[in-house]
């Protein structure tokens, strides 16, 4: 048992699989894994552990933003001795070339957030994704079909930021996308010593402003689940 996690410590494998929304756990477990139990309702931020291709896997939702991500990383790395995490999420465009259900791999992630400068002091750590899980990512996306982007991402406080328009100043530093937990997630597997990708669903454009439904969401980012278990296991 952690604070936020009512687990045995051999209910979470260690290989975990990351959505914001807790729902979207449920039906990875529902529809991805075989002999899936849910070992956390708490806070009703369900996970699940179940078996993918011979091999345990755990998806564990971690709600929106660094707060939230921060307490279920410190624990599946801390206290479940998480080896492996995959963020599978959704990010908004902020590059034309980048089209809404397009998937991108976050090599690296700059942020807004205040995590890293009060960790580091004031000064500036650069969260990357384990350099094994993109490659691996990359090739088990193109072998499926798909290419990906690859590239940075901007992990913001808000969703709502102001002024408005203020992603494009990362755009013009060749940022793909925006989204709001990959920072935290790298500098806490470069903390503890795991490795830690994050493969994004592009749900909306904050360049055209096209976006995906909610029903979209949760239900047909099938691609983004299928490179993430292949790549995790
Ligand atoms: N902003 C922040 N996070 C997001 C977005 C966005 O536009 N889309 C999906 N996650």
């Amino acid at each position: 048992m952690s604070i936020h996690i009512a687990a045995k410590k051999e209910d979470i494998a260690p290989f975990v699989l990351l959505p914001g929304d807790p729902l979207r756990a449920k039906f990875i477990a529902d529809n991805f894994l075989q002999d899936a139990f849910c070992y956390n309702t708490v806070r009703n931020m369900l996970g699940f552990t179940g078996i993918y291709n011979g091999k345990r896997v755990s998806v564990q939702g971690t709600g929106m933003g660094i707060p939230s991500v921060s307490i279920y990383v410190n624990e599946l790395f801390n206290d479940y001795g998480v080896q492996k995490a995959i963020r599978i999420g959704t990010a908004g465009a902020i590059q034309e070339h980048v089209k809404i259900r397009e998937l991108v791999l976050a090599s690296s992630a700059c942020t807004d957030s205040g995590a890293n400068r009060h960790r580091f002091g004031g000064k500036s750590f650069a969260p990357a994704a384990a350099f094994g899980l993109l490659h691996k990512a990359f090739h088990k996306a193109e072998a499926l079909g798909i290419t990906p982007h690859a590239g940075p991402v901007f992990t913001s406080d808000m969703f709502y930021t102001d002024p408005p328009d203020s992603w494009k100043l990362w755009a013009r530093y060749g940022v793909l996308a925006v989204e709001m937990e990959t920072a935290e997630l790298y500098t806490l597997a470069a903390k503890y010593g795991r490795e830690a990708l994050a493969i994004l669903t592009i749900s909306d454009s904050l360049v055209t402003g096209e976006a995906t439904s909610s029903e979209e969401r949760e239900t047909t980012f099938k691609n983004m689940m299928n490179v993430a278990l292949e790549t995790l296991v």
